[in-house]
């Protein structure tokens, strides 16, 4: 008789950040998501404050769902995050994850966003720490760790920010639905050991499936058989 494995196969998911894509060929780049089976489309906003450079805007949101059906996590990196939810809702966010360095009015925005018709998120730079997080834990989809110092694409990944994912999954305990995503320095190496300290959501950038050559669909569906070994 075969014998059936007790181990538990982890789920996870991965964005694929489009600030990094072919933005001249939106349609034929999404068709490639859509074809390698992604599971979140990964819209970073820069306001050139917050972050020294300008991201992708709400336009191009609207365009992103009218061409597909993939849920959108955009990734607010902004000075006035009030200001840009309402827009980014209306444009038709799945979730927007706003950091919690950007207001001193945390849990009345991740309202804002619920009632808005999105699903709120946080996200935290490096060096914020995690109890930020202790009264609002009730009210968000979403924690976004930052591997990365924000606002820049293709950076090397921060090494403690692993030691930080493992501290994040052990504050969650009481919230098995919560998504942990990555953001920055994504690769196939650093992706397994994330996974391994309990993300479920990795962003794959310029390191993971825009950068290295070769088709974007062929490159997801390898990076996601390689990280479900
Ligand atoms: C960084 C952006 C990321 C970026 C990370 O601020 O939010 O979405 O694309 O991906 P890598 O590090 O692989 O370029
Ligand atoms: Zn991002």
């Amino acid at each position: 008789m075969k014998k059936i494995s007790k181990k538990k196969k982890s789920k996870f998911a991965l964005a694929a950040s489009l600030i990094c894509a072919d933005i001249s060929d939106l349609k034929g780049e999404i068709t490639k998501l859509e074809r390698g089976g992604i599971d979140y489309i990964h819209f970073d906003v820069m306001d050139n404050q917050f972050v020294p450079r300008f991201g992708l805007y709400p336009e191009m949101l609207k365009a992103v769902k009218r061409l597909t059906n993939i849920p959108v996590d955009v990734h607010l990196m902004v000075d006035d995050p009030e200001k840009a939810i309402p827009v980014f809702a209306e444009a038709g966010a799945d979730y927007i994850v706003i950091h919690a360095e950007a207001t001193s009015h945390l849990d009345h925005l991740v309202k804002m966003i619920r009632k808005s018709g999105s699903k709120p998120g946080i996200a935290l730079n490096p060096s914020t720490s995690l109890s930020v997080l202790d009264y609002v834990l009730g009210d968000i989809d979403l924690v976004m760790l930052m591997a990365i110092n924000p606002g820049i694409l293709g950076h090397k990944l921060i090494p403690g920010m692993m030691q930080k994912i493992s501290e994040l999954k052990t504050k969650l305990k009481k919230y098995p639905d919560m998504l942990i995503e990555i953001d920055g320095g994504v690769s196939f190496e650093s992706g397994r050991e994330m996974l391994k300290r309990g993300a479920n959501m990795l962003v794959c950038g310029t390191s993971a499936i825009f950068k290295p050559e070769g088709d974007v669909d062929v490159k997801i569906k390898e990076f996601k058989k390689l990280l479900s070994r």
